[in-house]
């Protein structure tokens, strides 16, 4: 004989634990399962153990979809402030840190028992370790059949997140279930993940590892439009140098709006327009280019740079052409470079696409055509930039689920 509950949520982590809590303190039977040993994994490493769970100025131009209105009506029902007064009610130490981001002061862990005591206050169920077997549709309400015996319920909300850092426990079960119910998948790929290059014309770069420095990054084009079109993307942020490619805040944005087989575009001083700057400088400067370059740039960044593009570093500034300054300036303000790959989900923050939102309610997050099944958080194709928004989207999804089953 199944169990029976109102509600199954899959998926413990930060949009299942809000949803169960939200749902059960409406008064309504809620377990949550999940197959982990341990909950809630990626809110533990997350903001490097101290959690940017939100940010203040989360709005929906901050997120990515390819239905790009859907997450405002969760968005504004459930906003950054309503979850800092839950952290404030916790009294849970936290700080802004840089554009809007909210970190704790001490421990992620801290986030996680101020959800588990939320569900606690709603007497939710918990199975943890548990694998789901299946899902299957009844007249009315679904039987889950799960380790530890079958469940019957009116409401299952799946919250099992994308596929980044496989080795915590992330799974395609979401995309899984959507596909059974005939619901639509925009295809999911890594996000907020550092960017691989290989090939002749990156050799210059591999010595540079380790060096960070604030630069623009764009790219797409502002004039893409329609299905599958890339949306054009414009960060200003730290960028690193790494063994193998380039990460930082800056190319983690911008790998989220890249498109495999187009170029990124670096400007690496955008204070300043180098070539004027080197021109005009020609008639009363007696240095040598790398000196030059090296009052702006970290100095082996100035070296390589003047060595990819062609330029001895002992060359005098008074002797180059004007022409030869200006491709250098382009270079500096306009590095144009198509990355060959990513570091893949085994390093994405997040996973772009997911259960396509024009199959779900933007109120609810209901499937609109399965009365009961729900899909929030990451499974969902809505994405987050770097900086508190996808916990947010995780807690608002959440948060409208549990006020609809
Ligand atoms: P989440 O992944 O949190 O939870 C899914 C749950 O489902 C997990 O507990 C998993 O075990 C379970 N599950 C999966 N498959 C299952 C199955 N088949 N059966 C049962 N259970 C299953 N965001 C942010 O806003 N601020 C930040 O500081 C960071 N930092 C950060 C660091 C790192 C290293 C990563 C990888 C990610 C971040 N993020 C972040 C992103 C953020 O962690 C992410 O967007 C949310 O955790 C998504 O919440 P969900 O609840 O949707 O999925």
């Amino acid at each position: 004989m199944a169990k029976q509950y109102d509600v199954v949520v899959i998926g413990a982590g930060a949009a299942g634990m809000m949803c169960a809590a939200v749902a059960a303190q409406r008064g309504k039977s809620v377990v949550l399962i999940d197959h982990a040993e341990r909950l809630a994994e990626k809110i533990r490493i997350s903001g490097g153990g101290r959690c940017n769970f939100t940010n203040v100025n989360a709005a929906p131009a901050n997120f990515l979809s390819q239905n790009p209105n859907f997450c405002r009506s969760a968005l504004s029902r459930y906003t950054p402030q309503d979850f800092l007064a839950l952290v404030k009610k916790y009294r849970i130490a936290h700080h802004e840190k840089h554009k809007g981001q909210l970190f704790c002061d001490d421990s992620s862990e801290q986030i996680i028992q101020m959800l588990r005591a939320e569900c606690a206050a709603g007497e939710v169920s918990w199975r943890t370790p548990c694998k789901v077997a299946g899902i299957e549709k009844l007249e009315t309400g679904f039987l889950v059949t799960a380790e530890g015996g079958d469940i019957a319920c009116e409401s299952v909300v799946i919250a099992t997140g994308g596929l980044s850092i496989p080795k915590i426990g992330a799974t395609d079960f979401g995309y899984r279930i959507a596909t059974q119910f005939g619901l639509g998948i925009v295809e999911p790929r890594p996000g907020l993940v550092p960017l691989t290059f290989d090939g002749p014309s990156w050799e210059a770069f591999v010595p540079l590892a380790g060096i960070a420095l604030e630069v623009e990054v764009s790219t797409g084009s502002a004039k893409a439009k329609g299905k599958g079109a890339a949306q054009r993307g414009h960060f200003r942020e730290d960028l690193l140098f790494t063994h193998r490619g380039l990460s930082g805040p800056a190319i983690l944005q911008i790998s989220s709006y890249w498109q495999p087989g187009t170029p990124i575009v670096i400007d690496l001083l955008p204070e300043m327009d180098v070539a004027e700057e080197l021109i005009g400088m020609k008639s009363t400067v007696k240095k040598q280019m790398g000196n030059v370059l090296a009052q702006w740039l970290p100095t082996r960044l100035a070296e390589g740079l003047l060595l990819a593009n062609g330029f001895a570093l002992d060359a005098r500034l008074a002797d180059m052409p004007d022409a030869k300054l200006r491709k250098l300036g382009d270079a500096i303000n306009r590095w144009a470079i198509v990355p060959t790959g990513s570091e893949g989900y085994r390093k994405a923050e997040v996973t772009l696409g997911g259960v396509d939102t024009r199959e779900l309610s933007q109120q609810t997050m209901m499937a609109n055509k399965v009365q009961g099944l729900y899909f929030i958080g990451e499974t969902v194709d809505v994405t987050g930039w770097l900086g508190g928004y996808n916990f947010q989207w995780a807690w608002a999804s959440g948060y409208v689920a549990g006020s609809s089953v």
